[in-house]
Formats: C-alpha cells, sequence, structure tokens
C-alpha cells in the first residue's frame, strides 16, 4: 500500500472532544445543555444498533438523549403527533427520525414534518434546497463527515476534480452540493454512466456512495488521488463468517491512491461525529449564539 490513510475514527474522536468542549462552555456560559431525540420506529436490528450508539456518544459529550422507540405497526398520525410534540419542546434541539421506516410509513411526509431548524440529518426539503442554493443549512452528516476529512487532508479543494459515485438524496447530492461549494468540478456518476472507470480516473478526489460492494477498484483511481469510501458492506469470507468492507475494493486502491479512507474506521465514525456536531449547531442557533467553528459546512 502506497496511500496514506486517512483515520476516520481518530478524526471523529477529535470531532466529538470538539463538541464536548463547546456543550461544557454552553452550560457554564449560559445554562444550557443541547439536546438530541432520536426516534426509532420497529425493531430492524440494524437501526437498534445505530441508535443505541448514538444515544451513547450523545450522553458522552454532555448532551441530553431522548429516545422514542415505537412499535413497528404505530399509525403515521401517532408518529407525526410525537414530532410536533419534539418540534415544540424548548429542550430538544435536534430531531433524527431512524430511517428506514416501515412501509406503511410515508418518510417524505414524516421527515418534512420535522422543524427544518431541528433536522439534524439535513434532509427536511428546506434544508436540501438551501444546501443546493449555496445557503446556510442543516448539512447531512454523512457527506459532512467526508468534506471534513477532505478539507482537512487538502485544506483548499479548490479547483479539484471531484467525481461522486452514487446519487442518492443522503450521500450523493449533498456531497456533490458541497463539493461545488468548496469550488470542486463536480460530476455525479451513477449505474447509467458510461465508460465510469475512465470517468474516475479524471478524479482528485472521488468519493463511492454506491451500496456494492468493492465495486471501486484500482484501475478506476487517477495515481495519487483522494478516495473516500462512503460504502458498509457485509459480505462472506471464503473461509466462513463474514466481514465489513466498502464501495472500493481497498487493497488494489490504496497501491494506486494518494490518500484513502478505510471500511470501517473511516467515514463510519464520522457520521455520528457530525450527527453530534449538527445538534450543537442546531443549539447555538435557536439560542442566537455564535455558531462552533471548523463543526459546520
Ligand atoms: N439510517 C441509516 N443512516 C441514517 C441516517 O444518516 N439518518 C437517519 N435518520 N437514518 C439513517
Amino acid at each position: 500500500m502506497t496511500a496514506q490513510l486517512i483515520d476516520g475514527k481518530a478524526f471523529a474522536a477529535t470531532v466529538r472532544e470538539k463538541v464536548a468542549t463547546h456543550v461544557a462552555r454552553l452550560k457554564e456560559e449560559h445554562g444550557i445543555t443541547p439536546g438530541l431525540a432520536v426516534v426509532l420506529v420497529g425493531e430492524d436490528p440494524a437501526s437498534q444498533v445505530y441508535v443505541r450508539s448514538k444515544g451513547k456518544l450523545t450522553v458522552e459529550v454532555g448532551m441530553n438523549s431522548y429516545e422514542h422507540k415505537l412499535d413497528a405497526d404505530t399509525a403515521e398520525a401517532d408518529l407525526l403527533a410525537l414530532i410536533d410534540k419534539l418540534n415544540n419542546d424548548p429542550a430538544v434541539h435536534g430531531i433524527l427520525v431512524q430511517l428506514p421506516l416501515p412501509g406503511h410509513l410515508n418518510e417524505d411526509l414524516v421527515i418534512n414534518a420535522i422543524d427544518p431548524a431541528k433536522d439534524v440529518d439535513g434532509f427536511h426539503i428546506s434544508n436540501v434546497g438551501l444546501l443546493g442554493t449555496g445557503q446556510k443549512s442543516m448539512v447531512p452528516c454523512t457527506p459532512l463527515g467526508c468534506l471534513m476529512m477532505l478539507r482537512e487532508h487538502h485544506g483548499s479543494l479548490s479547483g479539484l476534480n471531484a467525481v461522486v459515485v452514487g446519487r442518492s438524496n443522503i450521500v450523493g447530492k449533498p456531497m456533490a452540493n458541497l463539493l461545488l461549494r468548496d469550488s470542486c468540478t463536480v460530476t455525479i456518476a451513477h449505474s447509467r454512466t458510461k465508460d465510469i472507470e475512465a470517468l474516475c480516473r479524471q478524479a482528485d478526489i472521488l468519493v463511492a456512495a454506491v451500496g456494492r460492494p468493492q465495486m471501486v477498484t484500482g484501475d478506476w483511481v487517477k495515481p495519487g488521488a483522494t478516495v473516500i469510501d462512503v460504502g458498509i458492506n457485509r459480505i462472506e469470507k471464503p473461509e466462513g463468517g463474514t466481514r465489513l468492507v466498502g464501495d472500493v475494493d481497498f487493497d488494489s486502491a490504496a497501491a494506486v491512491a494518494g490518500a484513502i479512507t478505510p471500511v470501517p474506521g473511516g467515514v463510519g465514525p464520522m457520521t455520528i461525529a457530525c450527527l453530534l456536531a449538527n445538534t450543537l449547531t442546531a443549539c447555538s442557533r435557536a439560542n442566537d449564539l455564535p455558531e462552533p467553528e471548523g463543526l459546520t459546512a
């Protein structure tokens, strides 16, 4: 391997420390404790793990964590009533409804019922529009984490060629908007893109967010490029059991890239750290206090 490893786990710990310092100051100087409400509907095992981990880290940085666990067959009206209550609760500065929701619930309707100022996922249509037009918004956590790592590694991103593989609303599209805002030349590639390998080989920054295990191999990577792997896929090992891999074939890509994020330990830990950063930002804005530096887009 010749690439420098971008250690998302260590970087996320630094972000969480910064958040904790700001939270302590908010408490001491203003008597305010940021609060994050997480709503989980149903018993999806992966979602339960995420929610538990979010709750634990929220408390670790000194914030209040409010968990709301609802039955899988909860009526949409009851979920919307809970969101309305959280919207109007001054102790709650951030609201996250864990996705995916059970099939009978309309995800768009539910997400757009959250007060945009408390939408720490940045999924509300108002925040999507504000980000797309370069205005102050809440920014989705995963792309924000990727941006922080890229800025830390490169300093300025201005003029760099960036290719984002994947066009999801959660990662691909907001990632492209953030890179554009930092003056990259941005292309979004997807399943219908022609000669995707050649396109990716033009990229100084290559972000893989497609959900297909090890799709991006070393021959897609420009020598010296920075590769950010957003994928988390569980695959079977030849010798039995399973392991986590990204959307990038790490070994072949790391032999060509200048820098690369590992899976696990890259983008994943940064996502939760950015959720905490967004909750702090939402709390600061709600109280007309300065936003924490280096923790926003
Ligand atoms: N499920 C998987 N990732 C996420 C996320 O970032 N936010 C929410 N709300 N649900 C998710």
